[in-house]
């Protein structure tokens, strides 16, 4: 690890939720589920959901907004927007193009990265790059999803644990010592059948008998995905924490993925660290996919968990199949 290389370090955080909650008791009405199974399979009690005039960029600007209010920087001191997303606004043009706009900006480079629940990893990942080669001082990165939109709101195994909600940082050079330390990144393309929305590209269009079929929905295989969490989330920390050279008794947060919590508290028991290490706040906002680490990130942030100094792990899996982990050292 050379000491004198440039680094990029979060300078601001935001996020955005929808104002609308849908508790598990309604969920109750709709499908064949309870409240006692959510919670105990999943660790999810509520969820915020878009209205129907929502879309992923409107809750990407006002996460982006509070991230740049946050750092300090005007929209205009921007250089890079990333977006990551499964569920952008259509498919094209990018989302990051639509934020781009909506922020008042002109000129700078705007794109999306698919990476499923890992999205927002791959996202920060490419940025960092932009930052450590001098290319780009203030790039934007946001995760944000309006996963309800493609729920099959008849399937118990799926609407229970998706969500809609954005969260974005603005990535600035860091001082020395400080900032992203290592970056690990992962897929298995094979395994992309397990978690996948069928229709809605060159595929299979979206047709009436797609629309009959909920093929234009999210279909996950939740045991596949599972297991295949349960052995990523683990190894990918580890794997980072090796590349940055810190010890996990050094790391005072991981920022997991908010799936479930038994597959967060899997990997704090295969790893040896307390549960405590792990920021867990899916309770409140289910599964908002690319979004749900850096809402994770802010509210860390929001309750001191997270100090200058501090060296914490972000840890994302989804559909791809992806995974990818960041190990940085906060402060600037
Ligand atoms: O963010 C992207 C990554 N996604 C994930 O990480 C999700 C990973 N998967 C999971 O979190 C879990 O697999 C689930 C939460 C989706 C499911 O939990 P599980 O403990 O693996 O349950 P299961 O799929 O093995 O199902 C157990 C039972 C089944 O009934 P039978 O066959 O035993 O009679 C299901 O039909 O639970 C039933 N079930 C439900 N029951 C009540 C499935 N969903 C529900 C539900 N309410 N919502």
């Amino acid at each position: 690890m050379s000491k004198n290389k440039l680094r990029s370090g979060i300078a601001g955080v935001g996020m955005y939720v929808p104002d609308k909650t849908v508790t598990n008791a309604e969920l109750e009405k709709i499908v064949e589920t309870s409240d006692e199974w959510i919670q105990s399979r999943t660790g999810i009690k509520e969820r915020h959901i878009a209205s129907t005039e929502q879309a992923a960029s409107d809750l990407g600007v006002i996460a982006a907004k509070q991230a740049l209010a946050n750092a300090k920087i005007s929209p205009s001191e921007v250089d890079l927007i990333i977006v990551a997303t499964a569920t952008s606004d259509m498919q094209f043009p990018s989302t990051a193009c639509i934020i781009q706009a909506a922020l008042g900006l002109n000129d700078v480079p705007a794109f999306d990265v698919t990476a499923g629940c890992a999205g927002f990893i791959y996202g920060l990942s490419i940025g960092s790059q932009f930052i450590e080669n001098g290319t780009y001082e203030n790039v934007l990165v946001i995760g944000t999803e309006v996963l309800s939109k493609i729920t099959n709101w008849t399937d118990r195994e799926t609407c229970v644990l998706l969500a809609d909600g954005a969260g974005a940082v603005v990535l600035r050079p860091a001082l020395p010592g400080y900032g992203l330390l290592a970056l690990r990144l992962g897929a298995d393309g094979s395994g992309g059948k397990h978690l996948l929305m069928p229709a809605g590209g060159s595929r299979m269009p979206v047709t009436s008998e797609a629309i009959e079929k909920n093929l234009n929905t999210l279909h996950m295989n939740g045991h596949e995905v599972f297991k295949f969490a349960m052995k990523k989330l683990p190894e990918a920390v580890e794997q980072v924490l090796m590349a940055a050279q810190i010890d996990k008794n050094e790391v005072a947060l991981v920022i997991p993925h908010q799936a479930n919590r038994r597959i967060i508290e899997a990997a704090a028991r295969n790893l040896e660290m307390p549960i405590e290490k792990f920021m867990i706040n899916l309770d409140r906002y289910g599964n908002t996919s690319s979004a749900s680490i850096p809402i994770a990130l802010y509210e860390a942030l929001e309750n001191y968990l997270i100090k200058p100094g501090d060296n914490i792990v972000l840890v994302g899996f989804g559909a791809g199949l992806t995974w990818g982990a960041v190990a940085m050292r906060w402060g600037m």
